[in-house]
């Protein structure tokens, strides 16, 4: 397939997806959303790809959010709501998907940039980005998962603030909250990003879709039916060959030769 809206190259296990719509600062239109689900489904499905990284084209965005000429032309509620659902959709492909998502935040990660950020499992920021939900702004209120991920990560309270107030913070902010992990020096963003998706690609395969799905599945229930669960994901990671191989490397003081299997 041919994307018009997105860059996609694959090297070396780690596949990195770049919105590139600068003009727009990388405005989420649905052909964008029907593009990702695509590429992200292709990855899923590529045994080369162990590792995916999300990233803006140009200096100045990430993702500055839904595109707002689509938003305009929602004719009602009925029509909103589905665009909602259709959006979550594929942002759930993206929490769910058994490789582990990187968010590499180059810039603006605004609305459904900051959503589609927060559905990720790692998030990098450059020093120059700006993270926020606005939508409020525009009379609506976050439609793909924002309400729920952004206090997940950050608290009820301070996800209210953002919320409420439409605010935009630094990427210094944003991780004295939690809402990413590292910040960077923009020059180094992508290098960043790839050298922990190389680190991440190389373990095995099957343990990393055990380990994330465990704490997706396991932070919505409550600990003890979570642990449950974690008990059964380690069951599986049991009865691969990599705890084979991983052990036996460790005791025989060599490095272990994963195969994901
Ligand atoms: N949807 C559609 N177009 C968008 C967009 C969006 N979410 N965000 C930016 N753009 C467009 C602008 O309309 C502008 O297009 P134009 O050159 O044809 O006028 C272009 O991208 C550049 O944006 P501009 O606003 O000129 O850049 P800026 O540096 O002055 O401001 C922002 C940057 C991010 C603060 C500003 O673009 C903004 O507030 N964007 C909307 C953010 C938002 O509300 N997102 C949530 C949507 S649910």
């Amino acid at each position: 397939m041919d994307y018009q809206n997105l860059l996609v190259e694959s090297e070396e296990g780690v596949c990195i997806i770049t919105f590139n719509r600068p003009q727009v600062l990388n405005a989420l239109s649905r052909a964008t959303m029907l593009e990702l689900a695509t590429a992200i489904e292709r990855a899923e499905g590529d045994e080369q790809v162990r590792c995916i990284i999300l990233t803006g084209a140009g200096a100045k965005a990430f993702v500055a959010g839904a595109d707002i000429h689509e938003l305009h032309a929602i004719p009602n509620g009925t029509v909103g709501a589905e665009f909602a659902t259709w959006g979550q959709g594929i942002l759930f492909s993206i929490e769910n998907l058994r490789k582990p998502v990187i968010a590499a935040i180059n810039g603006y990660a605004l609305g459904g940039g900051c959503e589609l950020a927060m559905a990720c499992d790692i998030r990098i920021a450059a020093d120059t980005a700006k993270l926020g939900q606005p939508e409020i702004n525009l009379g609506i209120i976050p439609g793909y998962g924002g309400t729920q991920r952004l206090p997940r990560l950050v608290g009820k309270s301070y996800a209210k603030w953002l919320i409420l107030s439409g605010e935009t913070i630094s990427a210094q902010e944003a991780l004295r909250v939690g809402l990413v992990d590292k910040v960077v020096p923009s020059s180094e963003l992508m290098a960043t990003a790839i050298e922990l998706a190389h680190r991440i690609a190389g373990k095995p395969a099957l343990a990393l879709a055990l380990a994330k799905n465990s704490i997706n599945v396991g932070s919505e229930v409550d600990l003890v039916s979570a642990c449950a669960y974690e008990a059964s994901q380690f069951g599986l990671a049991c009865a691969t060959e990599d705890r084979v191989e991983g052990t036996v490397a460790f005791l025989e003081k060599r490095p272990a030769q994963f195969k994901g299997k």
